[in-house]
């Protein structure tokens, strides 16, 4: 039997160790190397890169996109897709998604891993159904999390509900390395018992539990996990790819792995990892392992967040109340996933709460449209008395939110002109106006630039 890897060194750990600040000429010498190892998949796109290509590097991630394609040959690419998020937070109209989706898979992507913050299926359908369509395979996601209303058959019934709309394979998605070795074999057990499609796991090695959780999951026929290559491996990022694959071995499983090559890559990064160290991209406390998560049950990326969050209202001593009101408040939202944008949005309305020494006597504008069922459904039941004290007589929405918005692809590609050169351009507006606005602006001037350049180097050239 074989267990698949997937490598998260250009994607994840990209994300959870340097902010996903890596450029593409970092990375550009070892991606033929990456594509011999014998990986089932190359995590490289989606998730922040898109963002930050755009905000911080400079670069066209649709480029970068197609020139990761011309150097990785036989390895899937594969991306992170929020659902009807697209890579944003908002919902996208149906058009927008479709279009997305088509040029991400023209453009090279082959696996798209499609997610919803609620596990509201609802708002990741379109993304799977035109990922099908395109001829790419498409990995339906289920956000993994623990509550009083969350258990096996929950999780059994949503990998039927996956496997109903035609998903090729089923991952998931411990986004705050929280999920246990016992309840990851149960849980694999109970997918696999369930569903027909492969069923892969993605983790991270923040709290320690990482490597034994998947050894855990192997063991109840897990397909796949997450890895990345162990120069840019633990902390918030995946447990080591090395590591691994020799363990994962040892257990009696073929990888697909080379060790030779396995190596090149890591001695390819080491270096880089020390540049990010010395230049304070890289801080040693994300590579540590840190528990506090397992023992108050939220994320560990949200805890740094309210400390810092209280530190700056001059109220660190508040934590352990705030703490205490967190999982209240998501026990009156009906106990949401604690993944982006739930884990902000749960916690700044538990530090309100216990700041303002009045239960919701402050809304946040997020909390509302939450409640107004702009975010999807709630997993469980929404405490109904805070839905009146908020939204009064109006009544939450039930149907899907993209439902009620316009297409407006066609719309925003006549509005912005000359401005976009193709409709990537188009998509990299809609996802991030401003900063793509800002991205074509600077395009602009480098290629004058260059182009100034060479004819001035063209006059200068002797004649001979
Ligand atoms: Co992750």
């Amino acid at each position: 039997m074989k267990v698949h890897f997937t490598e998260t060194v250009l994607r994840d750990a990209n994300q959870s160790l340097i902010a996903t600040r890596m450029p593409f000429s970092d990375y550009e010498g070892i991606l033929e190397a990456l594509d011999n190892a014998g990986y089932y998949s190359l995590e490289c796109w989606g998730g922040a890169t898109f963002d930050s290509c755009l905000r911080y590097l400079g670069e066209d991630p649709w480029e970068r996109l197609r020139k990761i394609k011309a150097k990785v040959k036989n390895t899937k690419l594969q991306m992170l897709l929020r659902g009807q998020n697209i890579l944003g937070y908002k919902h996208y109209p149906d058009d927008v998604v479709r279009k997305f989706v088509a040029r991400a898979v023209q453009n090279g992507i082959d696996i798209l891993r499609i997610f919803d913050a609620l596990n509201d299926f609802r708002n990741i359908e379109v993304a799977i159904d035109e990922t099908l369509k395109q001829g790419a395979h498409a990995q339906g996601c289920i956000c993994y999390t623990t509550s009083p209303i969350h258990n096996l058959d929950k999780y059994a019934t949503m990998g039927k509900q996956l496997e109903a709309l035609g998903v090729n394979s089923i991952c998931i998605k411990d986004m705050a390395g929280i999920m246990g070795p016992q309840e990851a074999y149960d849980l694999i057990k109970a997918l696999k018992s369930s569903v027909s499609v492969p069923v892969f796991l993605h983790t991270h090695s923040t709290t320690g539990l990482g490597p034994i959780t998947y050894a855990k999951a192997i063991e109840a026929g897990c397909d796949g996990i997450d890895t990345a290559i162990s120069s840019f491996s633990g902390g918030t990022s995946q447990p080591a790819t090395e590591s691994l694959n020799y363990a994962v071995k040892q257990m009696g499983y073929e990888t697909g792995l080379n060790e030779k090559v396995l190596k090149e890559i890591n001695d390819f990064f080491k270096p880089l990892k020390a540049k990010y160290v010395d230049s304070g991209l890289l801080d040693s406390f994300v590579m540590g392992t840190e528990t506090d998560a397992l023992v108050y049950q939220v994320p560990g990326g949200m805890l740094s967040n309210l400390i810092a969050q209280l530190k700056e209202q001059n109220a660190s001593d508040r934590l352990e109340e705030v703490l205490a009101e967190t999982p209240k408040v998501r026990k009156d939202l009906g106990y949401p996933p604690l993944v982006t944008p739930m884990s902000q949005m749960v916690g700044v309305q538990a530090a309100i709460n216990v700041l303002t020494g009045k239960r919701y006597g402050n809304v946040s504008k997020e909390i509302k449209s939450y409640l107004r069922g702009e975010y999807g459904q709630a997993p469980g039941e929404v405490n109904q008395d805070l839905v009146h004290k908020v939204l009064g007589e109006e009544k939450p929405i039930t149907i899907r939110f993209a439902d009620t918005l316009e297409p407006e692809f066609e719309k925003i590609k006549a509005e912005l002109g000359s401005k976009a050169r193709n409709d990537e351009d188009v998509l990299s507006y809609i996802v991030f106006p401003q900063i793509a606005e800002k991205f074509f602006k600077e395009r602009e001037e480098r290629e004058s630039r260059t182009v100034t350049y060479s004819i001035i180097k063209k006059q200068e050239d002797p004649i001979v």
